[in-house]
């Protein structure tokens, strides 16, 4: 068979947050695939980076005290470590924010505008004027005008399900500073998407395209009809400004998936691949973006028109997977079921792990694949641990110690050597074609049945047996090879484990068709363990360090209630100067027990102010946040610098400080009385 040139790329996280084990469930299929395609001998490319611009990552830095550039630099840092802790193994991992994505960007716009692709129209949109900015409509909030439910974002209602623009909001104010939002007129680009319709209708249709369940939704987008894209956002915005556009920027949906380009640029520059060949109108290499279902819409119908009209190859195909949802739920940052890379990594549970879970779980379809935590630990222990390493425990001593590391120069008679060789068609086509569940439950098969060879002939006891030696000799060795045959399958899903047991068998890397060969007559190593099992006190570990500080309420009781302080007059109160403040930064200090330093913002000047609130919060879970804060309390010296006032907490005999906030809409400033 002649070598396939396949370039595979996965959604671009965003810079924004943390990657959670959802964002998981597409980089480990994507990443099965592409070791499986390696393992045939295709040639095959694998890249990502970091979706780096847009609204939210500008605000966000800014809350955090940073420039976007360093918030984005620290996102990438923590991005490439989760991924490499998962054995993801990108061949390059880029980032948005690059000088040759810009320069792709500004290129395909060119070429866009050129084909006519491009219109200017004039829109009007809510414009934050304390800010000085439009606001996306998830940055504007207020209240529902079909049920009137409080605090709602400005593109649905998340207590009565309808969708609105942000303009029918009531009370309507700014998420960003609190201001009401007037509505400003400014000049869009479009990108002419209605334009596109036949074209993709046809692209669609093509077979191997798309999974059936998104080409339905596509047929549903086109009965509603396309309308034109806006590509453009005004200044302030952290993204590429538009060619000859000042003040116009590049919405980040229209540079994010060129990124997909310029990471592919990015690692042929380095190793001398050329460019055209995969993404040039005409190439003849193979190209697969594996995505979550959340974003079809922009890959499915917005970036092969994009590729069309500026002279560039549209993808082979794109592959969609499902959400996923833990123990039966969406992930729940109370429930500690919003579980971070980083956290499952850092209790020490193994990464191959969740990957066999997933791959156990993943079919080719769109559904939502489920992690059952319980099931998790069972099925792992039970599959990976119990059957498939038991058969290297059950001969690799032997082996060693008996035939000094040898194996056999000829196998005994057996049915499961053929059997197992001659599933690896069977195979192949399965993770050909992501049915990754049923090539899981194959091997499985298969490895039931090597289990039950390893009770029949009982190594353990042929050991025992004067004048037995042969007899043990070939059946470890069989073991091994069988061993080895399941191991070459199930590489695509656990390569660091495969890695190991090439160490321990003392081969190379192996290939799919090595799957045709035995090993015999061949030096071994001496066996280590390989896997050990889950422990369930791991889980709970790791739901416990996912759990956002929501310490149950307490009921206060009467005698825990601090009696009323004697009576003041309304005079009395009034010398208290009680202001709405927002936390614009909050940091530990070095050698501080309790104390948390925290900057307000008061509207027209800043405070820097200790606050012993350490034991309740994290820093970061308290930026962005209003409060109140005696403002002309006299600044007091302490250990740690000045504090310029004193924020509100509730607290009292029972656990727990609880920060006040005032109702959303106050502004930074505000006096409280
Ligand atoms: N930045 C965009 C993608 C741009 S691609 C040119 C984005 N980023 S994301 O960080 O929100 O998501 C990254 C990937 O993770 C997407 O494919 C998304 O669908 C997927 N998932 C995010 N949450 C998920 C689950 N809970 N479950 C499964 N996949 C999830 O979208
Ligand atoms: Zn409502």
């Amino acid at each position: 068979m002649s070598k396939r040139k396949i370039l595979v790329t996965n959604a671009l996280p965003y810079a924004n947050g943390a990657i959670h084990l959802g964002h998981l469930v597409g980089y480990v299929q994507a990443d099965i695939w592409v070791r499986f395609q390696k393992m045939r001998g295709n040639t095959v490319y694998y890249v990502c980076g970091d979706d780096t611009h847009g609204t939210p990552i500008m605000i966000n830095a800014e809350k955090q005290g940073m420039t976007p550039e360093t918030f984005i630099a620290k996102m990438y840092d923590e991005h490439v470590a989760d991924f490499a802790g998962f054995h993801i193994g990108f061949d390059e991992f880029y980032t948005t924010n690059s000088p040759e994505n810009k320069a792709l960007a500004s290129n395909i716009y060119r070429r866009l505008k050129a084909n006519g692709k491009i219109a200017v129209k004039t829109i009007s949109q809510l414009y934050d004027p304390q800010k000085q900015m439009f606001l996306p409509d998830r940055f504007v909030k207020g209240e529902c005008p079909k049920c009137a439910a409080k605090d709602q974002y400005g593109d649905n209602c998340e207590v009565c399900g309808a969708t609105y623009a942000p303009t029918e909001l009531k009370n309507p104010f700014s998420a960003v500073s609190g201001a009401t939002p007037e509505l400003r007129q400014s000049e869009h680009y479009f990108f002419k998407l209605s334009e596109c319709g036949e074209f993709l209708q046809d692209w669609t249709r093509q077979p191997g395209r798309l999974q059936k369940e998104a080409a339905n939704k596509m047929g549903e987008w086109f009965e509603a009809g396309l309308q034109d894209w806006d590509i453009s956002r005004d200044a302030p915005y952290f993204g590429f400004e538009i060619p000859d556009a000042p003040g116009k920027y590049f919405y980040v949906w229209l540079d994010a998936p060129i990124g997909y380009i310029a990471a592919t640029q990015h690692l042929f520059d380095r190793i001398g691949e050329n460019l055209e060949a995969y993404w040039a109108e005409g190439s003849d290499a193979e190209l697969y973006h594996f995505i979550g279902k959340d974003i079809l819409y922009f890959h499915a119908l917005f970036w092969p028109a994009v590729l069309k009209h500026s002279g560039h190859r549209t993808p082979t195909a794109i592959n969609v997977n499902g959400f996923l949802t833990v123990n039966g739920e969406k992930m729940s940052k109370s429930r500690g079921t919003f579980i971070t890379a980083k956290s499952y990594l850092d209790v020490g549970l193994n990464p191959e792990w969740l990957r066999y879970y997933y791959a156990a779980k993943l079919g080719s379809g769109i559904e939502d694949a489920d992690l059952s935590l319980s099931d998790f630990v069972a099925r792992v222990n039970s599959d990976l641990v119990g059957k498939y390493i038991n058969i290297a425990s059950r001969a690799a001593g032997f082996i060693s110690k008996r035939f000094a590391g040898k194996l056999a120069v000829e196998l005994p008679a057996s049915p499961l050597v053929d059997k197992l060789q001659s599933a690896a068609g069977s195979l192949a086509e399965g993770f050909e074609t992501r049915e990754y569940s049923r090539v899981l439950r194959e091997i499985m098969a298969l490895t039931d049945e090597v289990n039950q060879y390893v009770d029949q002939v009982k190594p353990w006891e042929l050991a025992k047996q004067e004048g037995k030696d042969a007899e043990l000799h070939g059946a470890c060795s069989l073991l091994i090879n069988l061993f080895r045959l399941l191991t070459i399958y199930l590489k695509p899903v656990l390569p660091k484990l495969a890695a190991d047991i090439e160490a321990f068998l003392n081969v190379g890397p192996l290939q799919w068709n090595d799957a045709a060969k035995l090993l015999l007559n061949h030096e071994i190593e001496p066996y280590s363990h390989l896997m050990t099992r889950i422990d369930t006190k791991q889980v709970e570990a790791l739901v416990e360090a996912n759990k956002q500080s929501l310490s149950p309420a307490v009921v206060p009781t009467t005698s825990s209630i601090e009696p009323i302080a004697p009576t003041i007059n309304i005079d009395d109160f009034g010398k208290i100067d009680l202001r709405v403040a927002r936390i614009i930064d909050c940091q530990h200090i070095d050698g501080a027990e309790k104390l948390l330093q925290l900057t307000l913002d008061l509207g027209d000047h800043t405070r820097n102010v200790f606050s012993g609130i350490k034991s309740a919060y994290k820093p970061e879970d308290l930026v962005g946040k209003l409060t109140v804060m005696v403002a002309n309390l006299a600044p007091r010296k302490m250990k740690f610098g000045v504090s310029e006032g004193m924020v509100l907490a509730a607290s009292g005999e029972g656990p727990g400080i609880y920060l006040l906030n005032p109702d959303s809409g106050a502004q930074p400033g505000m006096r409280v009385g």
